[in-house]
């Protein structure tokens, strides 16, 4: 039998592949084990978003230089793979397989090429025209699953490496999609995830031609299936349609996450994000005159180079007008064949890491604000698990906070899937705590 390690870096997209990848290598015939050590294969799924998510995947292969040629063979995955290609070969000698998401249903392949004694493999075809095989998918979370609806990402923001890393886009058809929720419903499944780097832009490739909103729609009818998120959106492609349809169905999820970048028109210029300040709040003004209370969240970069400090201040006003309810905050990372990497007054990482600061010290006072406002409401959880060291029950609402809770004298024991109503009592800044209620 043979054996396979995988650790997998990065966003649920990743997270995701690595359960397709599991699921293939399981139909090869090898089984995954807990760590490298135990492994004949070695894989890492990796990220390349930011060079400290880079840095990473070479650092753990720094520390398996030796154990090569001991009959461990290693590979890299995933967005680094894609965007270093071969050159892999020269910074990691011992790494045997490169293969970037487009090709992963080559791996079998490529494992085959290793196996009959191939040094040096790769899979780094961008055109792929299949979209990878999604049959033999193993799943982490036997509740909630992870659907991918459109491969790429076309948009060429200056910071980004998706488009590089991922390719251009390629929407799957709605029928494959609203197929496999029907069979994750039918296995147990009550919550699904749709994925996309912008799943705002999908269009179904049959000729129906669905967009997103309508794809939407049919999830939340599919029959066991209680919640469906999605991510990512683009403002851009963001249409009022979208929230419609949340408003119409309960099981679509009160949850947006809407990544807007900077706050700043002369920023979101310069990123080439094709929307302005008041273009995205034009979108935040249709979630919030929806009847559903709809989470908004989103991703700010600072110190983008050209960043002034008036930019800055708006950025924070930004978080004023819209009350964010969770934020992921970043400093500028220049990367690879990425426009952005032409553009002159690149700002110093102390100046980066000062405005990250008052950023994140900015929402966490209107996170705890938000928060608060919930005590007193009762909220439909999903039960994550159990903490052992709180002793609280982890739920997670629709609107995706966490709500920590306890419940007392409950006559039938708790399990992860189930949903129950619980009161909240108390808020912080990152999560909530309650009591079951009845
Ligand atoms: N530097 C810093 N943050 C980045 N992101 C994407 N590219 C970069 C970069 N070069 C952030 C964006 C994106 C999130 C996933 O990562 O905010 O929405
Ligand atoms: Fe990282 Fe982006 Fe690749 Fe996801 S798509 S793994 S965030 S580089």
């Amino acid at each position: 039998m043979k054996t396979f390690y995988i650790e997998t870096f990065g966003c649920q997209m990743n997270v995701h592949d690595s359960e397709k990848v599991i699921g293939t290598l399981v139909d090869q015939g090898y089984s995954q084990v807990d760590t490298p050590d135990q492994a004949e294969l070695v894989l890492y799924n990796t990220c390349s978003i930011r060079d400290k998510a880079e840095q990473k995947v070479f650092s753990r292969l720094q520390q398996f230089k030796r154990e090569a040629g001991k009959g461990k063979t290693f590979g890299v995955l995933g967005c680094v793979a894609q965007q270093e290609g071969e050159k892999i070969f020269e910074r990691a000698p011992h790494v045997s397989l490169v293969c970037g998401s487009a090709s992963y249903n080559k791996l079998p392949e490529l494992l085959v090429q290793i196996g009959s004694g191939e040094k040096r493999v790769t899979g780094l075809s961008l055109d792929t025209e299949d979209t990878f095989e999604t049959a033999m998918t193993r799943r982490d979370n036997p509740h909630r699953a992870y659907i991918t609806i459109i491969e790429g990402c076309d948009k060429a923001c200056a910071y980004c490496v998706v488009p590089f890393t991922r390719g251009p886009e390629r929407s799957r058809t709605g029928e494959s999609i609203l197929k496999e929720a029907r069979e994750l419903a039918d296995m147990g499944y009550t919550e699904i995830q749709l994925l996309g780097q912008n799943v705002n832009s999908y269009r179904d490739p049959s000729p129906s031609g669905g967009d997103f909103a309508r794809l939407l729609r049919a999830v939340g009818e599919v029959k066991g299936i209680r919640r469906v998120r999605f991510t990512t959106s683009h403002p851009r492609d963001f249409v009022k349609d979208i929230i419609d349809a949340i408003d119409e169905n309960p099981v679509l999820c009160n949850h947006v996450h809407l990544p807007v970048q900077a706050g700043s028109d002369s920023v979101l210029k310069r990123m080439l994000r094709l929307y302005t300040r008041d273009e995205y709040m034009r979108r935040i003004e249709w979630m919030k005159r929806s009847p559903r209370n709809i989470a908004i969240t989103t991703d700010i970069i600072v110190g983008f180079p050209g960043e002034t400090e008036d930019d800055f201040q708006k950025t924070l006003a930004l978080l004023d007008d819209v009350q964010y309810d969770s934020m992921f905050s970043f400093k500028y990372s220049p990367r690879p064949n990425t426009s952005a990497l032409g553009l002159a007054d690149a700002m110093d990482e102390v100046e980066k890491g000062r405005r990250l600061t008052i950023l994140q010290e900015k929402q966490r006072a209107i996170q705890l604000r938000n928060n608060s406002e919930l005590i007193g409401k009762v909220e439909e959880v999903m039960i994550e698990g159990f903490n052992n060291a709180t002793l609280q029950w982890i739920g997670r609402t629709s609107q995706n906070r966490t709500l920590n809770f306890v419940a007392a004298g409950t006559p039938a024991p708790l399990q992860a899937g189930q949903y129950r109503n619980v009161l909240v009592t108390r808020a912080g800044a990152n999560s909530l705590v309650g009591e079951m209620v009845n």
